[in-house]
């Protein structure tokens, strides 16, 4: 859908609106994306009408469904296979409590390459329906795919992976994991919140069943908002753990305080998913930058992300430092990580590591610590001078290394 549609904004037009781009070196969408200028006016002009008393929220109902056919074509899915949730978290919950699980099920997950936020939720059903959890070992800081379908077995009902893992920042080889799962009717459910809005996505070609993400990253907007995409066929063997009046279908023209009988009549698709009113800042945020998102297309998106990662690590290499993952290849992704795979968040246990951040930060280079390494991640809004920026800095630091 994506590409039928010329772009009609230039990358660096889109610089214009995400001024903080040009005043540091911003390297941490990984944490979280900047907000473009209509979103931050969109949100002022919402709060405004919350200070005066003035909110139109037929509008609101608009907007939320704008931003969930937005966020649709931002995926390649029907409106109908997107839900709104808060963030990753919830979306992984909402599949995870609609799978009428048996004692002895099992799920397949690279533990050591996710995101807590993609653990928690296997261990509580671990403990309280009794499912198996398959950890399975990475490699390399891969998840690998090939050991990923080496442990799906009968009693396997979900697989969960990360599209790109938060750190180091690499691709998952989705689709042959995919393959596996659509042979063996086992649920994939895809953790992308480190790639959704960045790389270009398809949830066909992937062929996850289920997706989410939040949306202050990728997307530009807000914490606390996110998406969960639930192919249509599966949603709707689904019974909602929970349950409210936006899951019930009442009907379009049904008021949202409507109650109808006691028979309850699910929402098509993801859409039973949704409970009560919506975040509505996180609406009006979402809907202008999903706007420009799409009208810039995530194919160009991707082209410079890949880029930009592609020039740094190269660098980077060039400079004798240790890039995770070596030189570029199918595990590229927009993140890019020095040093190697160790412990820490926002620190390091590797001195040298914790030097070259301090250097960098010191010059401005917004970046990130996970897992021992420093962490840089591109968006549509970085160029080629942010490459060079860090390039330059590390070489000084280097130089005087012991
Ligand atoms: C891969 C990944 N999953 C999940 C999260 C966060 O989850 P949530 O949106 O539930 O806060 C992050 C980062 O914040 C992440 O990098």
């Amino acid at each position: 859908m994506n590409d039928l549609i010329e772009p009609e904004l230039a990358v660096p037009d889109v610089r214009d609106i995400f001024p903080a781009s040009r005043e540091h070196t911003y390297l941490s969408t990984c944490t979280r994306g900047l907000l473009p200028v209509p979103a931050r006016e969109a949100l002022i002009a919402h709060l405004t009408e919350l200070e005066t008393g003035t909110t139109d929220k037929a509008a609101l109902f608009e907007k939320v469904e704008t931003v969930r056919e937005a966020f649709a074509r931002l995926i390649r899915c029907h409106r109908d296979e997107v839900a709104f949730t808060k963030n990753v978290s919830e979306g992984l919950n909402i599949i995870a409590t609609a799978i009428e699980w048996q004692a002895g099920d099992n799920i397949v997950v690279c533990l050591d390459m996710e995101h807590p936020n993609n653990v928690y939720p296997w261990l509580n059903l671990r403990d309280r329906a009794g499912i198996s959890v398959r950890a399975v070992p990475p490699r390399n800081g891969h998840v690998d795919a090939d050991r990923i379908i080496a442990e799906i077995d009968e009693r396997t009902r979900l697989v969960t992976l990360p599209t790109v893992s938060f750190s180091p920042g690499f691709r998952t080889d989705v689709a042959a994991i995919s393959r596996v799962c659509r042979e063996r009717g086992v649920f994939l459910l895809a953790d992308a919140v480190q790639s959704v809005g960045v790389l270009d996505t398809d949830v066909e070609d992937l062929g996850v069943d289920g997706l989410v993400v939040s949306t202050q990253k990728g997307l530009c907007g807000l914490y606390g908002m996110g998406f969960l995409y639930c192919r249509r066929d599966w949603a709707e063997r689904f019974t909602p753990a929970y349950l409210a009046r936006f899951g019930v279908d009442l009907g379009e023209d049904a008021h949202e305080a409507s109650l109808g009988s006691d028979e309850i009549s699910l929402m098509p698709g993801a859409r039973r998913f949704d409970l009560g009113n919506y975040n509505y800042p996180g609406v009006v945020v979402a809907e202008q930058s999903l706007s420009i998102l799409n009208r810039i297309g995530t194919r160009t998106i991707e082209a410079h992300v890949t880029d930009l990662s592609i020039c740094l690590i190269d660098g980077l290499l060039d400079l004798g430092l240790t890039v995770a993952g070596g030189a570029p290849g199918r595990h590229t992704s927009s993140i890019v990580c020095i040093g190697e795979l160790g412990r820490g968040h926002d620190t390091s246990d590797d001195p040298g590591i914790a030097s070259l951040s301090s250097h960098l930060t010191k010059a401005d280079v917004v970046h990130s610590i996970r897992r021992g390494m420093i962490r840089f991640a591109f968006h549509i809004y970085n160029s080629k001078n942010d490459v060079d920026r860090v390039l330059n800095l590390s070489r000084d630091w280097y130089r005087v290394q012991p």
